[in-house]
């Protein structure tokens, strides 16, 4: 099991505060960072199959068999070579996160707090979401039997709303926004005694989302790559990214730390403007058709700073065009198929090696973070369509 020593905050300014004795002592001061008793003890890998819970000892999880029933992680590293040959990038890896049970690399966070919730006998489960968040939650509650009670924004996209309530889920649409449905159902859980999903606050989403940075050293071989590429919405799937080849090396995993390298919309960039103007990540009023990535508030943004620039890293922005150009090439030259968000990564490998932020020698992991299956208006007819009546004489040759 995991045994968490002690913790760490990390605030607005991406400044991290060491040396807090529990997880609420540092919650006053930032984004909360457990931490474990780091050696190679502890380093990832051995027998049995790639999945989430095989990081059980560099999780907040006591002992005991693992209740949660959906299978979770283990998804897989893609070595996609015509991608590589069109972007010119011969070390490309694609971390296809739409594997997961609802299509999202939330599904990590969900099951990692949904397993503590059926562990503590809980009920109710809420989270607010810009989308995916509420379509894992609902997913995993439906799964673990318990109630899922979720507050979305009310232009949330119809085809996350319909999995949510294929999946039975209570969804409270908010018409004033992301970060009042995040406000309220805050409020709800500590008010009813729900069990609060919220990433980035739920100290247990970072840990679980670290896990990808496992699997992707284990993938590679016990190698860590040059350079780790992550949309930024709220920040935490880019924090836990960075925490996890972080505690690789606190481990004593050898090898550089990889740059990590964030992806915002220019339409929405706040992180993108504190890193790089040297300032605390603020609030923006901004836009993007990614709702995944159209945060102006991240919960997690001075976190997911920290890692840009621990690292070495950077941050770009990429027009709302060159996210459905990503969604269109990730489609036809990788066979994967991605939403907005989900390409954001692909769409910043690109910006980057414009920007001189990557080289061609360098191994690359661009995590694609979210099905295209849930938002289908934006994959592109790449393809063509023939009309025939049904013999084989009508066919193109
Ligand atoms: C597909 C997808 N990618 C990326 C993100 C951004 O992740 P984070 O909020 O952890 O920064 C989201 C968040 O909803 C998402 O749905």
């Amino acid at each position: 099991m995991g045994h968490v020593t002690s913790a760490a905050a990390i605030g607005a300014d991406g400044v991290l505060t060491e040396g807090f004795a529990t997880a609420e002592a540092a919650a006053a001061h930032g984004q909360v960072e457990l931490r474990y008793a780091y050696g190679p003890g502890l380093l990832p890998g051995g027998e049995g199959p790639l999945a989430l819970w095989r990081y059980l000892d560099l999780l907040p999880l006591a002992p005991g068999p693992v209740r949660y029933p959906l299978a979770v992680g283990g998804t897989p590293l893609l070595a996609p070579p015509a991608l590589r040959r069109e972007l010119g990038l011969p070390d490309l890896w694609l971390k296809d996160e739409t594997r997961g049970p609802s299509g999202s690399n939330k599904d990590r966070a969900t099951a990692v707090v949904l397993e503590m919730a059926l562990r503590a006998g809980a009920g109710t489960v809420t989270c607010a979401s810009t989308g995916n968040v509420a379509v894992s939650l609902a997913v995993g509650a439906a799964a673990s039997g318990l109630r899922a009670v979720v507050f979305v924004p009310a232009a949330v996209a119809a085809g996350k709303l319909v999995p949510m309530l294929a999946a039975g889920a209570e969804v409270v649409k908010v018409a004033a926004g992301y970060p009042t449905a995040f406000r309220l159902s805050r409020q709800a859980a500590a008010a009813f005694g729900w069990v609060d999903r919220n990433t980035g606050v739920n100290a247990a989403t970072v840990e679980a989302k670290k896990t990808v940075a496992f699997e992707i050293w284990e993938q590679l071989g016990g190698r860590m790559p040059d350079a780790v590429v992550a949309p930024v919405g709220d920040g935490v799937t880019l924090y836990a990214l960075g925490k996890g080849f972080r505690e690789l090396a606190a481990c004593g995993a050898a090898g550089r730390l990889p740059r990590v390298i964030g992806v915002q919309a220019a339409g929405c960039q706040p992180v993108v403007q504190a890193w790089r103007e040297g300032v605390p990540v603020g609030a923006v009023a901004g836009q993007t058709l990614a709702d995944g990535i159209a945060v102006g508030a991240p919960v997690s943004g001075g976190a997911a700073l920290h890692e840009i620039r621990a690292s070495g890293g950077a941050c770009v922005a990429v027009a709302d065009a060159q996210l459905l150009d990503a969604i269109a090439l990730l489609a036809r030259r990788a066979g994967v198929l991605a939403e907005p968000a989900g390409a954001a990564a692909m769409a910043g490998v690109a910006q980057a090696r414009a920007e001189g932020l990557l080289t061609a020698a360098e191994t690359v992991v661009a995590l694609v973070t979210g099905t295209g299956l849930k938002t289908p208006q934006y994959l592109p007819a790449q393809g063509s369509v023939v009309e025939i009546e049904g013999r084989l004489e009508e066919l193109p040759a």
